[in-house]
């Protein structure tokens, strides 16, 4: 089988990359190296949570024969090569400010490196679009402009379909306590977000932002991420074991950069947030503290040509006031 494409601005007129308008660097979400290659952790995750459905993979009922799909922010781009893998007719693209590490991919995925801030020049339209932890990758108006961007480069009647986490940790059994470190972890994160000007609340603010863009149809699914193999249940044991290994590996690469810029009250040093780090990590393997991490997925669509015809009937009928 011929492999699939790497691509610099594939569909597009031009190399968008490098000029003014670059996304700069945020750890949640940004990453050529470790952090991006972590991201095979959460893929697997995510399947596994999801392993009760007939796909996986994500929600939307996109049907059995979409032709084109987009993957913004792919990172490693484990669900562009799913799902290539799952519609060989479709051609699948994964976008990322930085080159993704697979070695392989199958020759109906295509990887392009672009900014998604920027216009976007696809020349055809999606049947589908799909973003997966982008949480703190745009400022609030960035938000606006991809889901916009994407409403735009949708086929009436397409669908959008997002999955985020919330980076703050919490027990339903009282076993996470609020003199842990766990327990005021996720809110410390919030706070460098915010003053950074990237909140990593996009799971609270998505479903929201999609409705403004204008989408209809609008589903929403929440999760609990086990942190720690501590559940019964075989599947979440799995997920939590998974779940655990991706926190233990990309601790310190999400913690040092954010607290050592936008600490409060003001900017921690490395020691300070390496002390915190090994408490922390102690929590993360007690046994006996049930925490999770919630996660949302909400999809949506792109009105029909009819759905959008009547509403502009519908307002044009409406009296003047
Ligand atoms: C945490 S990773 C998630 C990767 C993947 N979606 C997943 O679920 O495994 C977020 C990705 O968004 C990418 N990203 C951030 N800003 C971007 C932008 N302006 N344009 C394209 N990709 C961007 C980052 O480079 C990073 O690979």
């Amino acid at each position: 089988m011929a492999e699939g494409a790497l691509q610099t601005s594939n569909n597009s007129k031009h190399s968008k990359l490098g000029n003014s308008h670059s996304t700069p660097s945020f750890p949640m979400s940004h990453g050529p190296g470790k952090i991006g290659v972590l991201t095979i952790h959460s893929h697997m995750v995510f399947l596994v949570l999801d392993h009760t459905q007939p796909n996986p993979l994500f929600r939307a009922p996109i049907g059995p024969s979409p032709k084109k799909i987009l993957d913004i922010g792919t990172g490693q781009g484990s669900w562009a090569i799913d799902v290539a893998d799952y519609f060989p007719n479709a051609t699948v693209h994964g976008v990322d400010i930085f080159p993704p590490p697979a070695l392989w991919m199958p020759p109906n995925c295509v990887f392009e490196v672009d900014d998604v801030l920027r216009e976007w020049t696809w020349r055809e339209s999606f049947d589908f679009i799909h973003m997966r932890l982008m949480y703190g990758a745009f400022t609030d108006e960035g938000w606006e402009q991809v889901y916009k961007q994407a409403y735009d480069a949708l086929e009436p009647g397409g669908w959008i379909e997002q999955m985020e986490l919330d980076v703050r940790v919490y027990s339903d059994d009282g076993s996470l306590k609020p003199e842990h470190m766990l327990h005021g972890w996720g809110n410390i994160f919030v706070g460098c977000s915010e003053r950074a000007g990237r909140s990593l609340r996009t799971h609270e603010k998505m479903r929201s932002a999609i409705e403004k863009a204008g989408f209809v149809d609008v589903h929403e699914e929440n999760y609990k991420i086990p942190l720690g193999p501590w559940p019964k249940d075989k599947q979440l044991k799995e997920a939590g074991h998974l779940q655990y290994a991706h926190w233990n590996a990309a601790l310190e690469g999400w913690a040092m950069w954010l607290l050592t810029h936008y600490g409060a009250p003001e900017p921690w040093t490395k020691e300070e947030v390496q002390v915190y780090l090994a408490k922390v990590r102690t929590e993360l393997k007690d046994p006996h503290i049930h925490a999770y991490e919630p996660a949302t997925r909400v999809w949506a669509r792109k009105p029909t040509e009819e759905e959008a015809n009547a509403n502009r009937t519908t307002i044009k009928l409406e009296p003047s006031p």
